[in-house]
């Protein structure tokens, strides 16, 4: 598989089989998160990996949408404030190295043949408070991640062609359909010679 492959194959999930992820697999995708780069290297972050029951429905509370409760696990990657990389003129870097390593993650699990969906619409503070999280740390992105439960792509792409997304979302149980809507090349890539 081409990167771009790669890449055109990651969606946001929201639908997933109850199917457990594979120790193996798991491990793998933290290692690529373990690798990801970060500014002067601090690597400012923390991930907790969330797989008891108690845990998850601790979790849930923190975002209530129903399609999330169907994740086998979740990850919450979380920024540590006293290690990330302050410039000189007072930017933080904890939000960039955080997304680098989230997005590592995403695409390590597309790779495995997992599914995963950014989630940062969350109430942080209750999941600081249930998690007891220190004061240093940020909880910035949770992560549910398992087996698709929707179409496979191809099926997607083709019911894309004919219905809007509300209805498609509908018909896919909740999923996200397979849309890669994005800005043209022309509107983001300036070319400055
Ligand atoms: C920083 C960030 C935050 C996001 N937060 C949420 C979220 O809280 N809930 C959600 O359902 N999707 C969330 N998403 C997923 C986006 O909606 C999704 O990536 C975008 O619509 C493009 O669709 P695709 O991921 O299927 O290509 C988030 C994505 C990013 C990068």
């Amino acid at each position: 598989m081409t990167f771009l492959d790669l890449v055109k194959q990651r969606y946001s999930c929201r639908n997933y089989q109850p199917r457990a992820v594979e120790q193996e697999k798991l491990d793998y995708v933290m290692e690529c998160v373990r690798l990801a780069p970060s500014a002067v290297n601090k690597q400012p972050w923390r991930f907790h990996i969330v797989r008891s029951e108690e845990d998850k429905a601790k979790l849930q509370q923190c975002y209530s949408h129903e399609w999330f409760q169907t994740a086998p696990m979740y990850i919450i990657c979380s920024i540590l404030h006293d290690e990330e990389w302050v410039r000189s003129d007072g930017k933080h870097h904890g939000d960039i190295d955080i997304a680098i390593a989230v997005e590592h993650l995403c695409l390590a699990a597309t790779e495995q043949g997992l599914a995963t969906c950014w989630g940062c619409n969350f109430d942080a503070v209750k999941c600081k408070e249930l998690f007891d999280i220190a004061d240093n740390e940020e909880p910035a992105v949770l992560i549910p991640i398992g087996y698709a439960a929707d179409e496979p792509m191809e099926q997607r792409e083709q019911s894309q062609t004919c219905l809007d997304s509300a209805e498609s979302r509908q018909r896919s149980g909740g999923a996200q359909p397979k849309d890669k809507k994005r800005k043209r090349m022309e509107e983001i890539c300036w070319n400055l010679d």
